[in-house]
């Protein structure tokens, strides 16, 4: 398919080529309160200092949920984070500690999160479909201390298990079972609204920690600190584009990287009012919310904008979505088709974004003021060095697929895997280089093409899923003897996840018990971990060591050949 040419306009990165040359990240650092300081704090600069350069009166969230409908200026929110921040160091949290979040979308879920990080605790954010064994594996391996949670999630907290985890902040009425417990309402009510409520960190102090899947092991939590702030700062303004009149909306969930890095500190770090949509996908409620607050920059996913495209034509004819100026997606191959469709429906151009949990914020991406070849992910943006590489570490050339990997050392890199060097420094096995797990090539032009993953990793529906998580749970169940897990193709969601289990004696495959396996993922895991088909065999195939080989049945399940079969056991 030919280029799609930028539209004229005023674009934040005009000149991508000659920026790509000239610049290096600490040009960006003076606009920053720090600069001078050198203490900083990315709650303090997302909220106060807007605040303090007089736009304490410009909305900063616009909140819709059916039962909702807020605003919330800066300055409001300067004073309600102010609290919360208040209210963590008067129960006791610490710098450093893991205070968790994990609630449905809500104010009071954007309030706490930056409440954690302006008290100088490192904040965990938790997708609220998670059950109780997700819950446990994250809030374990962190060291978590304290929580904020709704009356409704905390069944699915095992805090009598955890005994790090003293302080649990109950957003909602509730009765409290014993002293551990907190209301959020009393306890910002009681707090002020000014005073030290900052702790004023060092740049590299911890921020965020982000749990996300690997292929093998438990999942691993991503050490994000406070310098992140200055790419999650400059890639809103040169990728999603951000002006201060802007109306911006990513719909994604903060217990996701995108819901964070830019449904949080990419806009507020720019000033811009950031629409929060609360609970489902829906065409309508989607181009709803467009129209209600006259959404101009958009940043959503392929496989929203893939059910968007197959929705009842009508959602979109109902409703006035010409405020969009900008449109941008991430999280899975965002396919051609997509693009084109999106030219026709919507009159603009996806620009699609790569980037990764460990990586913080966006490294490869269309631009405004640059043409798109749809199918390709776009250019590194300056500052950002990103090559494709054989397996021994050389720089390939242009067409040739290899490994993608990015030169170390970019502001928002992830600092550590929590409690685990090993796993951190499997990312680095070639020196001086990240190496992101993702297949690529470059064309000649410099634009990145996506081609897969390099590992078993599964993406469903732009959710990054191991199978590692769910072969252990699955042979949890009484029923399964041996489980293996894989991403199979599907058209509406990229991946699917598909099982394939071996049974214990007595055990028959039917389709009760299939429903009952599924139901039970669904219980101890969360809903998008859930296998959509399981499939028996009497046996998996096996390396002589008795690992699972997913490489074969992926094979099997695609009738492609299985490639080198030399270490299967017979
Ligand atoms: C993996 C990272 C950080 C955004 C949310 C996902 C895949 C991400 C693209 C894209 C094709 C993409 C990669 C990557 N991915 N963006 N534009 N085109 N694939 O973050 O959950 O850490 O997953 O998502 O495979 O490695 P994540």
């Amino acid at each position: 398919m030919d280029k799609l040419m930028p539209s004229a306009g005023d674009h934040q990165l005009q000149n991508y080529e000659q920026m790509r040359d000239s610049f290096t990240w600490s040009d960006v650092e003076p606009v920053f309160s720090w600069y001078k300081s050198g203490k900083v704090n990315a709650a303090y600069e997302c909220i106060d200092r807007h605040a303090a350069d007089g736009k304490g009166d410009q909305t900063a969230l616009l909140y819709s949920d059916k039962n909702r409908n807020e605003s919330h200026t800066f300055e409001e929110l300067r004073k309600s984070t102010n609290q919360a921040a208040h209210m963590f160091k008067k129960i006791g949290i610490q710098k450093g500690d893991r205070v968790f979040v994990f609630m449905p979308r809500s104010p009071e879920l954007y309030i706490a999160l930056l409440g954690i990080i302006k008290a100088g605790a490192v904040a965990g954010p938790l997708f609220e479909a998670f059950m109780k064994e997700a819950v446990r594996a994250r809030l374990e391996d962190s060291e978590a201390v304290s929580i904020v949670t709704t009356p409704e999630l905390l069944e699915r907290i095992p805090y009598d298990e955890l005994p790090d985890l003293k302080k649990i902040v109950l957003v909602g009425e509730s009765e409290y079972p014993d002293k551990r417990f907190y209301s959020f309402y009393d306890e910002m009510k009681a707090s002020p609204t000014d005073g030290n409520a900052i702790e004023w960190m060092d740049r590299e102090d911890g921020m965020i920690l982000h749990y996300t899947s690997g292929s093998t092991g438990k999942p691993k939590g991503v050490y994000h600190v406070h310098n992140a702030m200055i790419q999650h700062y400059q890639t809103a303004k040169w990728v999603l584009d951000l002006k201060e009149d802007d109306i911006y909306w990513c719909t994604a969930d903060p217990g996701w990287v995108t819901g964070t890095s830019y449904g949080i500190f990419g806009p507020w770090l720019n000033g811009v009012t950031n629409v929060v949509r609360g609970g489902r996908f829906s065409p309508e409620d989607w181009y709803g919310t467009i129209e209600q607050h006259g959404v101009t920059v958009w940043y959503s996913a392929p496989t929203a904008f893939r059910m968007l495209m197959s929705a009842p034509k009508h959602a979109l004819e109902n409703a006035d979505i010409s405020s969009l100026r900008h449109v941008l997606s991430v999280g899975e191959p965002l396919n051609p088709e997509v693009v084109r469709w999106g030219m026709e429906a919507y009159g603009h151009r996806i620009h699609d974004t790569w980037w990764m949990t460990e990586t913080g914020a966006m490294l490869i991406c269309n631009y405004p003021s640059e043409p798109i070849k749809p199918g390709s992910m776009g250019k590194p943006i300056p500052g950002i060095k990103a090559a494709i590489l054989d397996n021994q570490g050389n720089e390939m050339p242009p067409h040739e697929m290899g490994h993608l990997a990015i030169k170390s050392g970019w502001p928002s890199q992830m600092r550590s895997i929590w409690k685990n060097e090993a796993k951190f420094k499997d990312y680095f096995y070639f020196k001086g280089w990240y190496v992101s797990g993702d297949t690529a090539y470059r064309d000649e032009e410099g634009y990145f093409w996506f081609q897969g993953r390099n590992d078993d990793v599964i993406n469903t529906a732009g959710e990054r899923v191991g199978p590692f998580e769910i072969e252990s749970k699955l042979v949890e169940h009484p029923a399964v003897a041996e489980a293996g897990v894989i991403g199979k193709p599907d058209e509406l969601r990229g991946e699917i996840i598909k099982a394939f289990i071996s049974l214990n004696d007595g055990y028959t495959f039917t389709d009760e018990l299939k429903t009952e396996i599924q139901t039970f993922i669904k219980s101890e895991l969360s809903a998008h971990a859930v296998p959509r088909e399981i499939e028996f065999k009497k046996q998996l195939p096996k390396t002589r060591s008795g690992k699972i080989m997913r490489r074969v049945l992926k094979a099997w399940e695609l009738d492609e050949p299985a490639g080198d079969l030399s270490t299967m056991d017979d």
